[in-house]
């Protein structure tokens, strides 16, 4: 597996693959990877000839008091975990590499970053897109793989490739979970052993929206009052958020028609830490 820091030496590596007609499959990460990044890698490596991972934490994206200093930064373990996943590059550039002291682009996605997490985290998704389009600049990747526990910023990302015309296709990969349900987080590092337990309550409630919604309820807020509910049995999992919004325009919904996300956002009151999840609503047709 090649290990690149240089955003020069990564497109020539890029460069070559395609010109030698290998497709480029790209999972951006921020590393301290799990194994719901490496099911990422999977995909990348069914759908392209050649896999490529990025590691790089990415100050854009992190508030003035949130977590960019103390983020798990684990990248000699990482490499082992890519290399085993059969992952062909890593790219993981320098902060100075990625934003020089003169940086003034920044890309901005309208209308879909007013709900959600782009609500309780301004600025969030600006530095999202701004990266990840460097990256697929840089990467020039055919596809890259987001995981869907990030459902908003899977929808942004596609929304500025359409948006910008970007030859990328993007393909949206299934929520990894631990065994108690919990969607698996660099995050979860930070959990208590207690949290880490109760953390299982997000997951519990989203499980019973599904029920609900298998049992013929169209109601968004019965549904939404009965994962609060749920999350709320548990002492440390405090709710930041809980949604019912239209897939696509992330907007709220009253009556859940068509396919809805129902997206969870928790702090937990011990460490702190910042949890997500989600499932989607649809008839089994659809
Ligand atoms: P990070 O949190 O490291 O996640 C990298 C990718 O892994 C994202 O697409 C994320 O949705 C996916 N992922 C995380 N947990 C997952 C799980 N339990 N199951 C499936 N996929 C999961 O998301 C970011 O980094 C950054 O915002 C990034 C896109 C790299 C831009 O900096």
């Amino acid at each position: 597996m090649k290990i690149i820091t240089s955003p020069a030496e990564m497109k020539a590596f890029s460069l070559t693959h395609r010109r030698n007609s290998n497709s480029i499959g790209f999972v951006p990460t921020m590393g301290a990877l799990h194994e719901g990044h490496l099911s990422l890698i999977d995909i990348a490596r069914k759908h392209c000839g050649c896999a490529v991972a990025s590691i790089f934490v990415n100050p854009a994206q992190f508030g003035p008091n949130e977590d960019f200093a103390k983020y798990p930064r684990a990248f000699e373990r990482d490499c082992g975990l890519l290399e085993a996943a059969g992952c062909d590059c890593v790219f993981a550039p320098a902060v100075g590499d990625m934003y020089p002291d003169n940086y003034g682009t920044y890309v901005n996605v309208d209308g879909i970053t007013d709900t959600l997490c782009g609500a309780s985290r301004p600025g969030h998704f600006r530095g999202v897109a701004t990266v990840v389009l460097k990256l697929f600049n840089i990467v020039l990747p055919d596809a890259a793989v987001f995981g869907s526990k990030d459902a908003q910023q899977v929808a942004v990302i596609r929304r500025m490739v359409e948006d910008l015309n970007l030859s990328v296709r993007i393909i949206a990969a299934p929520i990894a979970r631990e065994a108690g349900g919990l969607a698996m987080s660099s995050r979860n590092a930070y959990l208590t052993i207690g949290e880490r337990r109760e953390a299982a309550a997000i997951y519990a409630g989203l499980a019973k929206s599904v029920e609900m919604y298998n049992d013929g309820c169209r109601d968004s807020q019965q549904i939404k009052n009965c994962v609060l509910t749920e999350i709320n049995r548990s002492s440390t999992i405090k709710p930041e958020y809980v949604e019912a919004v239209d897939t696509k325009s992330l907007q709220p919904v009253d009556k859940i028609d068509g396919q809805v996300l129902i997206a969870v956002a928790c702090r937990t009151s011990e460490s702190g830490t910042r949890l997500i999840d989600n499932v989607v609503l649809k008839d089994k047709n659809l």
